[in-house]
């Protein structure tokens, strides 16, 4: 793993960053492919960025050519406040011309396991031959203070061989059943981009990103794509216990 590393110094400037990346891959992408496939994360980070994306910079993107996926979704209806679907329609794809049939949801009102291989089949009929997966052009990924992304979770099962699967989570003691992509996806992508902020997430970070290779207990590890960038954007809090030297320059934004 040769992830490169952003320090920002809070989650503002780090989500302009992110939208900047998003731009500049969706320009690329488009002029290279015609199309631009890119996989939101859930979670509270990425808000500020749903919320940059459709306001200051609506007008950057060429909405009709982006197709927009989820790296994993939390197994509750489109408009419970639990569905990553529903936040970032909220913040953003209402906001935005992006039609409807661009939009690839992950069904989590429907049962695990049926929703999984559903959307294995919507995946697939994005493949990029010789994979039977697409090449995501940009992954958002966040990361929990346990070291999980997207749903692969300490202990969850471990699938290399299906683009997405069932899982059901224990996190901050709380159950849940969600649908993930696997790592056969997200390492496929041409560049994964995390998101990890707040100083409760410092430790972690470090046993990830320390070159200590312990997926079981840190998944975000499983994150190494082989044929594209890796890059984490990290504010100063998350920062704290990374290595001196590599805490030296704070980028603007
Ligand atoms: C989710 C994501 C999950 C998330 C991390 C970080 O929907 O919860 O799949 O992997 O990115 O838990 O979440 P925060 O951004 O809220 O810290």
């Amino acid at each position: 793993m040769n992830p490169e590393l952003r320090i920002f110094h809070d989650l503002g400037k780090l989500s302009r960053h992110a939208v900047n990346l998003f731009i500049e891959q969706s320009t690329r992408s488009i002029i290279e492919r015609d199309r631009f496939l890119v996989a939101l994360n859930g979670g509270s980070t990425p808000t500020r960025l749903f919320q940059l994306l459709a306001t200051d910079f609506r007008d950057k993107v060429e909405w009709n050519k982006i197709h927009v996926f989820w790296g994993d979704e939390r197994c509750v209806p489109p408009d419970d406040a639990g569905s990553s679907y529903g936040q970032a329609k909220d913040l953003l794809l209402s906001r935005v011309p992006i039609p409807d049939s661009n939009i690839h949801r992950i069904h989590g009102e429907r049962e695990p396991a049926e929703a999984s291989r559903d959307y294995s089949l919507t995946l697939k009929g994005f493949a990029s031959p010789p994979l039977h997966v697409p090449r995501f052009d940009l992954v958002y990924l966040g990361m929990g203070e346990d070291g999980h992304t997207a749903s692969l979770f300490p202990g969850s099962p471990v699938n290399v061989f299906e683009p997405a699967m069932p899982v059901t989570a224990y996190y901050q003691d709380r159950p849940a059943n969600r649908v993930t992509l696997t790592q056969l996806v997200f390492n496929s992508a041409r560049m994964v981009v995390f998101m990890a902020t707040g100083e409760r997430k410092a430790i972690t970070l470090a046993e990830v990103l320390s070159g200590r290779y312990n997926p079981e207990l840190y998944p975000a590890q499983r994150i190494d794509p082989k044929d594209g960038e890796l890059i984490w954007l990290v504010d100063e809090g998350a920062a704290g216990k990374l290595p001196r030297k590599s805490r030296r320059k704070i980028c603007e934004g």
